[in-house]
This record gives C-alpha cells, sequence and structure tokens, in this order.
C-alpha cells in the first residue's frame, strides 16, 4: 500500500530515468497517484498510473536529490492535491508516507490552532507541518524526529528533507522500509524491488528506528536517539522476472511460469531448503495447535493446509489474519503458520505479534524474501515463485500449495507431488483453447458460482475471488453442500456454476444435478473421462490434492481471459494494491 522511494546521490541522475523508474518497479503497491519533489523543491504529482506522471516529465531534469511516491489512497479521495510529496506552506519541508497516522485529526487540530493551514484531505500533510513547527521552535531534525516519534500512533515510513539540505530523512513504524547500499548513492524504497536492479546491499529499518541518509553515508538510530549498527544483508535478484517477455499481461506470464517455479520449489526442498522444511516440520510436530495467519488468496492456500494437517491428526485452523483474534487465543501451545506472498501484509503483521507477545511461535511460507513476516519467523519457507508483478497472485497462490502439501506429505500424507510441474504444463497446453472459448459464454454473466468440497473448497473460493478481482464477475466460491441452504435461491435459468469434480465425486455431481434442475448451466472441471453432457475442462489423472492444484489454473485461466474480453486493466486491477500494509 502505498510506494516510497528515494535517491541521495553523488552526482546528477535523471528524474524520469533513475527515480520514477524505481517508482515504477513498486507500482504494485499502488496506483492510485504518483508524485516526485527534487532536492531544490520541484513537485510534480498526476492521478493514475506512474506512466501517466513519466510521460509528462522533463526528460532533461536532473538533480542528486529527490523522492517520490505512489499512493493507494486511505485517507482523501484520488485527487492532485490529497497525491504526495506534502509540504509546508513556504515549501522547504517535504514528506512522502506509506501508512495511517491514526492521530492525524488531533495533531492538525493543534496545529491550525497555531495558524498552520492545510490544503489537502490526507493523514500524511500533518508531517510537514509538524516538522515546520519543530524547526520554528528551535529544534533540530534529530530532535523532531524524535518528538514526532512520541507523538504519532499509528503506522509509517516516511521520507522527509528540508529543501536544499543534502540529507533524507528516513522514519520507519510497522510500513516496511529499506536501504540500497550502491556505490555511488543511496536509495531507500518500500522494498528491496526499488533498488535491486543497482545493488545487492540492503538495509532493512526495524520498527521505531530512523535515519540521516546522505549520499555517502548513512546513520541509524532507535526512538530514544541513540546511535545503532545495523547489518547488511546480501539479496539475489534475477531481472529475468520483471520483464514480460512476449506476454501482453504480467498475469498470463506469470500463470505460464508455474511449471518452472514449482519444479525449482520442489527441488529447494532438497537441496537449498532441506534443513528449513525439515525445522518447520519439528515445530509443527512439538505443537499442541496450529493455527494459520493468511488473508485473501493466501488464505484459500491456507485452507488447504489446515485441511491436510487436519487430516494427519494435528488440531489445525486457518482464520482470516484481520478477525482472527476474535476467534481465538494464542498462547505458547500455538504454533502459528503466517502464510503470504509479499510478506508485508498488515493484517497479518499486527496478529503475528500479538502472537508471539502471548509466546506462541512463528513460522511462514513467503514470496518476498528479507520481507517483515520473514525477518520475524522463528523458520520461513520461501515459496521461491520469483516477482510477482500482477496484483492478482496466480503462481505465488500455487507455489503456496505445494509447500504446504510438501509438509504434509513430509509428515505423512499420502501424495506424490514430483509429476506436479509436469501436470502443470500439461493442463495449460491442453486447456487454453477451450478456455478461450468458454470465456465468451462467461462474458455474458455478471453473476457466477464455483462449487467445491474437500481440498476443492479453497480452491472454488480462489477461483472465485480471480473472478471478481480481474474480471469483474461477481462470483461466489462455496462449499458444494452448503448452496442448498440458501444460496441455491440465486440459480435462475442460464445461471453459470462451475463444479470442481475430483476423480468422480459423487456428492460433488448430486450437487451439480441439484443446480442443473433449476437451470444453471454447468460446467465442470474434472480428472478423469465423464460424459455427463456438461461442458468440461479435463486435467491430468491426479489424486483430488493434486487436481485442487490443476483446477485452480483453469479458474485462473478463465478470470484471465475473461478481463482481456472485457478490455480490463490486468495486472493492476481497479482499486487494488499488492501489498496491502495498512488495517
Ligand atoms: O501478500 P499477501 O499474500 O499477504 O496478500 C494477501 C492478499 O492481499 C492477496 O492474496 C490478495 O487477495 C490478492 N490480490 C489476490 O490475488
Amino acid at each position: 500500500m502505498c510506494g516510497i522511494v528515494g535517491i541521495n546521490a553523488k552526482e546528477e541522475f535523471s528524474i524520469k530515468f533513475e527515480l520514477i523508474k524505481s517508482l515504477k518497479r513498486l507500482e504494485y503497491r499502488g496506483y492510485d497517484s504518483s508524485g516526485f519533489v527534487t532536492k531544490s523543491g520541484f513537485v510534480q504529482k498526476d492521478i493514475g498510473y506512474i506512466q501517466k506522471l513519466m510521460d509528462e516529465i522533463d526528460e532533461t531534469l536532473v538533480t542528486n536529490m529527490a523522492v517520490g511516491h505512489s499512493r493507494w489512497a486511505t485517507h482523501g479521495g484520488v485527487t492532485k492535491l490529497n497525491a504526495h510529496p506534502h509540504f509546508n506552506k513556504e515549501k522547504t519541508i517535504f514528506a512522502v508516507h506509506n501508512g495511517i497516522i491514526e492521530n492525524f485529526q488531533e495533531i492538525k487540530k493543534e496545529l491550525q490552532e497555531k495558524g498552520y493551514e492545510f490544503i489537502s484531505e490526507t493523514d500524511t500533510e500533518v508531517i510537514p507541518h509538524f516538522f515546520d513547527n519543530q524547526l520554528k521552535q528551535g529544534n533540530d531534525m534529530k530532535t523532531s524526529i524524535l518528538n514526532f516519534m512520541k507523538k504519532v500512533h499509528g503506522t509509517f515510513a516516511i521520507l522527509l528533507f528540508k529543501k536544499d539540505e543534502n540529507i533524507i530523512y528516513a522514519l520507519k513504524r510497522d510500513s516496511p522500509l529499506a536501504l540500497g547500499i550502491c556505490e555511488d548513492k543511496m536509495i531507500l524504497g518500500s522494498d528491496i524491488y526499488a533498488f535491486s536492479n543497482e545493488t545487492d546491499k540492503a538495509i532493512f529499518f526495524d520498527d521505531n528506528e530512523f535515519a540521516i541518509i546522505k549520499a555517502d553515508s548513512y546513520e541509524f538510530y532507535n526512538d530514544k536517539g541513540d546511535k545503532i549498527e545495523k547489518e547488511i544483508t546480501k539479496f539475489e535478484w534475477s531481472e529475468e522476472e520483471e520483464t514480460m517477455e512476449d506476454f501482453p499481461h504480467y498475469m498470463i506470464k506469470e500463470i505460464k511460469e508455474q511449471p518452472k517455479v514449482s519444479k525449482r520449489l520442489l527441488d529447494s526442498f532438497n537441496t537449498t531448503q532441506k534443513s528449513n522444511i525439515n525445522n518447520f516440520i519439528d515445530l509443527i510436530k512439538q505443537h499442541k495447535k496450529i493455527l494459520f495467519l493468511a488473508c485473501g488468496t493466501s488464505y484459500h492456500a491456507s485452507l488447504v493446509g489446515a485441511i491436510v494437517l487436519n487430516r494427519m491428526g494435528f488440531e489445525a485452523r486457518t482464520i482470516i489474519a484481520s478477525e482472527v483474534e476474535n476467534f481465538t487465543q494464542f498462547n505458547k501451545d500455538t504454533l502459528i503458520i503466517a502464510i503470504s506472498q509479499s510478506g508485508e501484509t498488515m493484517d497479518v503483521i499486527v496478529p503475528m505479534k500479538n502472537a508471539r507477545e502471548a509466546g506462541a511461535k512463528v513460522v511462514s511460507i513467503v514470496n518476498v524474501p528479507f520481507s517483515t513476516i520473514q525477518r520475524h519467523s522463528e523458520v520461513s519457507i520461501e515459496i521461491l515463485a520469483g516477482q510477482e508483478i500482477c496484483v492478482a497472485s496466480t503462481k505465488a497462490f500455487t507455489n503456496q500449495v505445494i509447500a504446504l502439501l510438501e509438509i504434509a506429505r513430509r509428515l505423512g500424507y499420502d501424495i506424490n507431488l514430483s509429476d506436479v510441474p509436469k501436470k502443470i504444463q500439461q493442463t495449460i497446453a491442453l486447456n487454453e483453447v477451450k478456455v478461450k472459448e468458454i470465456s465468451n459464454d462467461l462474458n455474458q454473466h455478471q453473476n457466477l458460482f464455483v462449487l467445491g468440497r474437500g481440498l476443492s473448497y479453497p480452491m472454488s473460493r480462489e477461483i472465485a475471488l480471480k473472478f471478481k478481482e480481474i474480471s469483474y464477475v461477481h462470483a461466489e466460491g462455496m462449499m458444494g453442500g452448503e448452496l442448498k441452504h440458501g444460496t441455491i435461491a440465486l440459480i435462475e435459468d442460464g445461471t453459470p456454476v462451475i463444479g470442481l469434480v475430483p476423480n468422480k465425486d459423487p456428492e460433488m455431481l448430486s450437487n451439480l444435478k441439484e443446480v442443473e434442475a433449476r437451470g444453471a448451466k454447468v460446467y465442470m472441471i474434472i480428472n478423469t473421462d465423464m460424459d455427463t453432457g456438461y461442458e468440461k475442462f479435463r486435467v491430468p489423472e491426479s489424486d483430488n490434492a493434486e487436481f485442487a492444484i490443476y483446477s485452480c489454473i483453469i479458474g485462473h485461466l478463465l478470470s484471465y481471459y475473461i478481463a482481456v474480453l472485457r478490455g480490463n486493466e490486468i495486472d493492476k486491477p481497479r482499486n487494488l494494491a499488492k501489498s496491502v500494509t495498512v488495517l
């Protein structure tokens, strides 16, 4: 949610080709508006995608220090005035911010009483005015930052500077922030992607820390103002992940990368991640209660985890992370398994921290290395899906499910995963033409249902989520058995219902008969030859757990091709952001 970037360099650099290019690498974090400010106080902002701003920027604009921001609106609508950076009246202090200043109304009122005028509806605007007030009272920047950290409630990653001073001040509480160390410059960013093409050396800010960043040096402090030493982390990154190759969208590129990335993950369990997965499993065995924390698509993966661990005799549950504390209590007997592609989802981070405070142990399954969730886990499995750029998660989901099935397999669950990469390839190859054909039918509808039972139930939820977020079709993913308890009232003549039917599951077939009898147009995803008269997608022969993976790939493809027919903005669907770092 919101991407921030700041560059402090020894030499001048291009705003358009360096700062904004770096900002674009964070665009998946939010794309309602974007903006930047140079050291001399030149501000430019616009609403819409970063490309729009980029096209408007003078190619000759250079500076040696600047900060930029890509916004996902929380406080205040999508307008130029609400776009970051924000500044004081004299335009001498500039700030970009990711997070939420919860007590901004109170701070705003105090500043207004002192005569400060506000021009935006954002919480962020209190920041430059607060610092303006502090400096006018005679405080230096360091003292002002300490006062700010004491005063403010909420979450923030902030980059702040004073006009014509060669220093960026960087502050962090809860929202992610990293420093990339290059030979000729320092780059600050919400995550390593802001600078991963420039350096492999990063320092990750911890909560309640701030830093003073010059072009060739940095100093870190805690919230008492004591100087602290920070560890430099070396990371790996491959450029190939970032390019779209010949694909029209990242989404389809990422769907088609699945044979490769699933193989990479499976191989890693016998090589680079061998000890990790063993430690992970040991911790599962040592706990009475296993609780998954996840949201959105990652929650759907966690449903698979809960089902298979239950089948292996563990008391495993998953609860959508934002509501978990209303349904259960954490204690030392609990093992939390946090699942997150980004590793930065605030709805997961908050209960995860609370669980640790209550004595629970936390392990995680993440995609983005060095993310907050990974850094705060006892053991973390990386799903190695590579950078996922499309906001809608596809390859990361598949690899989350594979990781969970591999854990279950090592705990005794009867499944063979070695053919999964090959069968994913076959699933796509055998069905893509049919998917395009059926997408034409489904595109005529604004409501549809996806039904699954057992391990296919999480997939029905996941497929429905993709129809909503990418195709803008209202879809409900349901347990096959639950439909008759109410929702079946919505079935009319021609209503599309997609049934996930592994191995001729007789109960699913009955559920499909029930909707057919009420006029539904039934589509099936199957893994055995069957003649039912329904339209069907055939995936390779498999057990029910493997089937779940392949059926979901059909669902992801359907949502993609419907979105293509509708001309939707596929990689950056409306109102969404890939990394949801606010509550
Ligand atoms: O990064 P995370 O896996 O923690 O993100 C959780 C959800 O925000 C995410 O899965 C979301 O539902 C995606 N848009 C799904 O495609």
